[in-house]
This record gives C-alpha cells, structure tokens and sequence, in this order.
C-alpha cells in the first residue's frame, strides 16, 4: 500500500513535523504540511532546505531530488487541505486532550481509506483512536529526533489497529529508508520506556552534586559511546518533552521509579525548554556553557 500512497500530510510544523515532512517530500511524495501558526511554518520551510541542501552537499541527495522535494512541499493552516491525502502523521504538542481533539477533527475530514498516524511519545494510541470512527486505521509512527538522520521508526499498534495498517504504515517507514521496530501499545513504547529513565537519571546525578553536566554528558560519550550525553540530548529533545514522557510513564506504569528528577521540572517551571529556548541544561545564547545553579 505504501507504494501506492502519493501523498502525506503532517500536522504540526515543529522539529518532529517538518523533518516527517522532509522525509515524505525527499523520497516521492506530495506533502501538505498543516500548522495553524503561519511563523511555525517559516520556520519550517527554511529548516527543511537547509537540511535538504546539507544532504545535496553531501551528496547523499542529487540536486535535482532536493529541488524536486521543495516543490512536492506544499504549507498550510487549513486542517482541510489535508484531506487528499493517504496518511495523515500528527507531530503536535504531547497532550493527550490536544491530540484527541485533532484526531476527531481529522476524521471527519480525511478521506475514508486513509491512515490516522500519530508521532507521539508515549501517549496511548487506543486512546487516540477511540476519537475517531476508524480505530482500526490509527497507529503510532514515532520518528527519532532530528528525523531527517536518525534511522529508526517505531511503530505502535494500538489495541485495534489493522494488520492492514501496520503493513502499510511499516512499508512507508521503509521508503523513508528507516529501520523499524514494533512495540505494543504501554507507556513509552520501547525507545524512551529504556531513554527517559537515562535521562532523568542523568538529572538526579547532577542535582545530587554526583558529577557536573559536563562531566555527566563526557562520561556517557566517552564511556558508552552515545554519540550525545544525556543532558545534552535532553536539550535536544526539549525539557519539556522528557518531563512530559517520564509522566506518562509514572502514570502509565505505576511505578514510583518513573517519578521525574526536581531539578527537570524545576527547568521546566523556569522555561529552560533546551535548544529551541536558547537555554536548557546548557545555554546556547552563549559559546560558554552556564553553571547549573
Ligand atoms: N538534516 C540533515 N543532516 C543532518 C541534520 C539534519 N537535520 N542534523 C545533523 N545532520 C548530519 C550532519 O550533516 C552530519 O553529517 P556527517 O556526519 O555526514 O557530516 C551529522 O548529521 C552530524 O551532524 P553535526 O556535526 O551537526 O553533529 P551534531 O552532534 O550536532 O548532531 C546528531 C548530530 C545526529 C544529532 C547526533 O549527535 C546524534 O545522533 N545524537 C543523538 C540523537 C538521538 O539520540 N536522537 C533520538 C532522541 S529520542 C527521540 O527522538 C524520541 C522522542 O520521542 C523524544
């Protein structure tokens, strides 16, 4: 099926959604991608060139396909532009209420055989799906952070979903040129049920006074390989992000070893979201890292 899917649309024009969309235009596709915020989707158009001009300068994209990815890119803030297309891939912000409602509104007006996929976290996809009439068309397409380079796509089934569905949500992952794994539907899924808990770990080293963030995140590269330390990779990913996933896996699986670090929600409380703030763990607005209170 996925061979036959012409064209994709993304919700949510952030780092997630826009790397989604790059991905879809660079291998073939015609994209819609959809964001009520008109400075999100400026901001998307210049990432995604960029990124697809480093490819092209790299040549691991002829400049042809680049220039032919920008084209299939079409923006918009009009949900119902969206309704052409086979596979509709939601990257909003990580609130189940927020994405329950976009899900509902999404199948009123995507086109019947089309595939409801969410980039979500952590949050449950049979809850997301009980929004919509076709709770066996909704599935979880969870691209790594930046998409456009990290190889893996996790794919979640939620209680109803199709083996239809999957195949064909797997085979698109594919043409994408990813590799996939498959998760049943609990809090976190595989990838951040085993990362967060690093993460917050990593929090609780640097608010015990173990190590400082530097030493934290050196020890982590050097000593295991990870191409990031944990707190830089935190930046990364958003503060707000981690702090958000590490509940819904407290919730979700009950364990009082999920409960997040102080000193991640006290950076949240201050706005210190990471890179997209300027300011996180570390402080981008400077060359010099700040000192962690
Ligand atoms: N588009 C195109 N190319 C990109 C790119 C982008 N957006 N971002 C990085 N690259 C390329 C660079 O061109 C470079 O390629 P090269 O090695 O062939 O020259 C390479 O990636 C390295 O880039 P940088 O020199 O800029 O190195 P950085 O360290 O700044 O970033 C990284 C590279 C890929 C982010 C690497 O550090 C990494 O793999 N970090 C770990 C990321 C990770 O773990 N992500 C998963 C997080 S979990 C997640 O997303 C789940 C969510 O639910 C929270």
């Amino acid at each position: 099926m996925a061979a036959e899917m012409k064209c994709v649309g993304v919700v949510g024009g952030g780092q997630m959604g826009s790397g989604i969309a790059q991905l879809a235009a660079m291998n073939g596709l015609d994209v819609w991608l959809m964001d009520a915020d008109q400075d999100a989707l400026s901001r998307a158009t210049a990432a995604i060139s960029s990124s697809v001009n480093r490819f092209v300068s790299k040549g691991l994209l002829s400049k042809e396909v680049g220039e032919d990815a920008m084209r299939r890119l079409r923006l918009t803030s009009n949900l119902e532009d969206l309704r052409s297309a086979d596979i509709i891939v939601e990257a909003i912000v990580e609130s189940e209420d927020v994405k329950k409602k976009l899900f509902k509104d999404l199948d009123a007006i995507a086109k019947s055989s089309a595939i409801l996929a969410s980039n979500t976290s952590s949050i449950s996809i049979t809850r997301l799906a009980s929004a919509t009439q076709r709770p066996t068309q909704v599935i979880g397409m969870h691209f790594m952070n930046p998409p456009p380079v990290m190889k893996l796509v996790e794919i979640i089934r939620g209680a109803d979903t199709s083996e239809e569905t999957f195949l064909a949500t797997k085979s698109l992952a594919e043409r994408f040129g990813k590799t996939t794994v498959c998760s049943q539907d609990y809090a976190g899924f595989i990838v951040n049920r085993i990362l967060m808990p690093m993460i917050n770990e990593a929090f609780h080293t640097l608010y015990t006074g173990v190590a400082t963030k530097e030493d934290i995140d050196s020890g982590m590269r050097h000593g295991t390989n990870h191409p990031m330390g944990p707190l830089e990779l935190a930046d990364l990913i958003g503060l707000d992000v981690c702090l958000s996933i590490m509940r819904v896996l407290q919730e979700g699986l009950g364990d009082s070893k999920y409960a997040p670090c102080p000193l991640l929600v006290q950076y949240v409380d201050a706005g210190r979201l990471g890179r997209k703030r300027g300011l996180g763990v570390y402080d981008y607005r400077k060359k010099q890292p700040v000192t962690t209170p």
